[in-house]
């Protein structure tokens, strides 16, 4: 989703802003911008498209950078970010929706403010402008200001003569502290290179770097001491670069062997274990693949003996009565950045809920606010599509509930087994242009619905992942001739599937089985021998599908690496 990176120092801003807006890449957008300050003025460039790194502008020692995915407005230039005030004096970028910007725009029109734009972000720069009018000075104390009259969610960064301002609330921002230099951006991809000294800031704060000092208050206005943490992340070339892969995706996939392996080293284990021991109830949270993560944890549980209850992030109303400081919630996120995750998290800590965090990224929001984290251990994902984070979040969820998982030995067959099964699923592809189902039972509907995830994200070809005994029920209905069904079997729910893919196979369907031994139904079979790693050849199908179709798989169309917004 949007992302900011904005520089102030002593050095010229613009290239280390063109990178860091590189480097947000992963995110997902579709235009972006650049604004900076020469001989007194403010430079723009904004576009629709990819990031170009080539210099804009003037030698600017405070830059401000933007990748927007759009939300209010259009993809077009004139709703890129910067957005600047109508004298020209600030620009600002901004990631999140205000909720009042209408009434807002309506009071700045009626004093006369005109607006280039049809983004809520527009509003912002004019109402500083606005608070500043009859002030000689005062950029700062107008910023504040402002900030006090928006409804909604936003990070901003906002530039004017010498001074570089910012804010949090509901949006993630961070401040990463250099030599006599700072760098604002909405995650720390795109400075981790040039520091790893890291602010994270609250829910509220806001600040500003002005003449080499910084400063930092909470939502009441107290100053807080300036508190850098160095982050161990480091985003090391094994991670960011593509190595010989033509896609991040494909990258990612293939990394698998040993991001089971790293998932399986967990410090804080056994402090999760007795918390989940002590409570009354668990709940599963996340969304997308993070909560199809939690389907399978959900049946691992119930084999352990407990019940844990799998709830979509987007879907917590019906469940937030039951939040006490008796229970545990375990929340799922690659990005710990998902604003619908963190609403419900908010709503279950007001209500002393124990968080336990299953993060990929280190220090995000969702880090910060789980009482016991479990990190994922996948190195950063850049494809949008997740893939190495759900395997690692399965790895996890096995050891968290005592589930005979021996990683060493999956990491051994997957190492062996992926490059047959990438060959595989490229003969597959020309069976599969319409629909695609796929069915599973138990921990198998998880790996069903997430095989059909990626289909949809990567391939847009409508795929539906159910639970095999659901078909009869209705789905059945949409079975042709030759119509492709993948069949993922669990040993418990073997007999139980195959009944049911020979239910599809009477009325026509084609069905490719996965499974660990060849049943009489299969048209087409893939062997997988360990039902935790049945994914991966739906995320290698997945792939090759798009790349049939000529597409992108690691920017998927309309869709956003880091979901900020609800
Ligand atoms: C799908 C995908 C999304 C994310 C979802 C949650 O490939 O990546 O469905 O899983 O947006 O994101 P996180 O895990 O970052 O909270």
């Amino acid at each position: 989703m949007c992302g900011i990176i904005a520089y102030a120092g002593e050095k010229d801003g613009r290239e280390i802003v063109l990178k860091g807006l590189k480097k947000l890449d992963y995110r997902g957008y579709d235009s972006w911008g650049i604004a900076g300050i020469s001989e007194e003025k403010i430079w723009l460039h904004k576009t629709t498209g990819t990031v170009n790194t080539d210099l804009v502008g003037g030698p600017s020692n405070i830059t401000i950078g933007h990748t927007r995915w759009a939300t209010t407005g259009r993809v077009n230039k004139a709703n890129a970010h910067p957005q600047l005030s109508n004298d020209n004096k600030i620009a600002l970028v901004h990631n999140g929706i205000i909720d009042n910007y209408l009434k807002i725009k309506d009071n700045l029109t009626r004093k006369g403010y005109e607006f280039s734009s049809e983004t809520d972000t527009e509003t912002i720069p004019n109402l500083i402008q606005s608070h500043m009018e009859g002030k000689k000075e005062g950029f700062i104390e107008a910023f504040r200001e402002t900030l006090k009259e928006l409804q909604g969610s936003y990070a901003i960064a906002a530039i004017n003569n010498n001074t570089l301002a910012f804010a949090r609330q509901d949006s993630p921002l961070v401040i990463g502290v250099g030599e006599k230099e700072i760098y604002i951006a909405s995650d720390t991809s795109p400075f981790l290179d040039k520091t790893n000294k890291v602010i994270f800031l609250d829910e509220g704060d806001w600040g500003y770097y002005k003449d080499g000092e910084l400063a930092i208050f909470d939502s009441k206005d107290n100053k807080k001491e300036i508190k850098a943490e160095e982050i161990k992340w480091q985003q090391e070339d094994e991670h960011t670069k593509k190595q010989d892969f033509p896609h991040y995706m494909l990258k990612e996939i293939y990394e698998q062997p040993n991001t089971i392996l790293k998932s399986a080293e967990q410090p804080n284990l056994e402090e999760a274990k007795q918390a989940i021991k002590e409570s009354s109830e668990i709940f599963l949270t996340g969304s997308g693949t993070s909560y199809n993560a939690c389907l399978a944890a959900s049946s691992f549980f119930s084999k352990q003996g407990k019940r844990a209850t799998p709830i979509l992030a987007s879907e917590h109303q019906d469940i937030e009565h039951f939040f006490d400081n008796t229970k545990t919630m375990i929340i799922v996120s690659q990005s710990g950045e998902t604003a619908d995750l963190i609403e419900v998290v908010d709503k279950a800590k007001a209500k002393d809920v124990r968080i336990i965090g299953i993060i990929n990224v280190p220090g995000s929001t969702l880090w910060r606010k789980s009482d016991i984290v479990l990190g994922m251990n996948a190195g950063q994902e850049i494809g949008v599509a997740s893939t190495k984070a759900y395997t690692a979040t399965l790895i996890i969820f096995s050891k968290l509930t005592g589930k005979q998982t021996n990683e060493q030995e999956l990491s051994n067959y997957l190492t062996q087994k992926i490059k047959p099964w990438h060959s595989q699923v490229k003969e597959l592809i020309k069976k599969i242009n319409k629909d695609l189902f796929i069915i599973g039972r138990g921990e198998a509907v998880s790996y069903a619905k997430e095989t059909a995830l990626k289909v949809k994200e990567v391939s847009y070809i409508r795929a539906e992942g159910m639970a095999g005994g659901e078909l009869k029920h209705g789905t059945l209905a949409l079975i042709e001739e030759n119509t492709p069904v993948i069949a993922i079997t669990t040993p418990k729910t073997r007999q139980d599937l195959v009944n049911n893919a020979l239910e599809i196979r009477s009325r026509g369907g084609y069905i490719i089985g996965i499974d660990k031994e060849k049943q009489e139904c299969y048209d087409y079979f893939i062997p997988c021998k360990y039902p935790i790693l049945s994914v991966i050849p739906g995320q290698l199908l997945a792939y090759e599908l798009s790349i049939s179709k000529g597409y992108n798989p690691d920017k998927p169309r309309n869709l956003a690496k880091s979901v900020t917004v609800k």
